[in-house]
């Protein structure tokens, strides 16, 4: 098994997951050295491309931001979202996991579980593709963004749900937007970590989008915590930049190349 894989499940019930999402080699090269798991999420769909949800998705396009995370990781264990439809069947998910991973050096794929593609995951997994669960709100198959496991029904259904998933060789499941109960519950009935995301404190490790901890996305739910304000910090400089330039205060003497003063 991949080292920094069995790194993660050994964590379990000893301390907590750090993880977040990353597109880029310099978000990615800062977080490497705080987090245990950095993912290249087709969240990119919204926060860098703009889009209403994460449909259209290339494997192109997650295969070139994972290139570009790559050259900036060197100790997190990397995943990367598998593209709705790029894992509708057996063939497609190894065909198109396996160029990824080719493609990439990424050390795992995610898979958003829509309650029956188990088989899918338990035949990577007898590939040696390492896999990572995704169950609750999962954007790929569910329209609307909600609270999940919130009635027993609900909660046991969602269980099941976690249990099969890791029955079938997943090595660490996302929880996203599930209830802090329900959550608790899946965390205490899995060997295999469970990463939160708007799940409560209850599992073992938590993951946020970082553009939204950083303040630049605009998109701030109530279990986001803003951790800085980028937004603000970006738009003071670009303005103090726009009036340099304007007054010709930029470039000074000490940018020219030639050192020479332009009049
Ligand atoms: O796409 C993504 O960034 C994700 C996280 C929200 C878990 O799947």
């Amino acid at each position: 098994m991949n080292k920094k894989i069995k790194k993660i499940i050994l964590k379990k019930n000893k301390t907590k997951i750090t993880c977040l999402t990353a597109y880029s080699k310099n978000i990615a090269k800062i977080i490497d050295n705080y987090c245990d798991l950095i993912l290249v999420g087709d969240s990119m769909a919204n926060v860098l491309y703009g889009l209403k949800n994460t449909h259209s998705i290339t494997l192109e396009n997650i295969i070139q931001h994972t290139i570009s995370v790559k050259k900036g990781t060197k100790k997190s264990l990397l995943v990367v979202d598998m593209p709705k439809n790029s894992y509708n069947n057996y063939k497609s998910a190894i065909n198109n996991s396996k160029l990824i991973i080719k493609k990439t050096g990424c050390d795992a794929v995610k898979l958003e579980s829509n309650n029956k593609n188990f088989k899918i995951i338990r035949n990577l997994v007898k590939r040696n593709i390492p896999v990572m669960g995704h169950i609750g709100y999962t954007p790929q198959f569910k329209k609307k963004f909600k609270i999940e496991g919130d009635t027993s029904k609900k909660s046991k259904k969602l269980l099941k749900e976690a249990l099969l998933i890791e029955k079938a060789g997943a090595f660490a499941i996302v929880l996203e937007c599930i209830s802090s109960e329900t959550s608790k519950l899946i965390t205490a009935s899995l060997k295999i970590p469970t990463i939160g995301i708007g799940s409560s404190s209850f599992c073992d490790g938590q993951i946020l989008v970082t553009d939204d901890m950083l303040g630049l996305s605009g998109f701030y739910p109530k279990f986001v915590k803003k951790y800085e304000n980028l937004n603000r910090i970006i738009e003071k400089a670009v303005k103090k930049y726009t009036r340099e330039v304007k007054l010709e205060k930029f470039p000074a003497i000490n940018n020219f190349l030639d050192g020479t003063k332009r009049r």
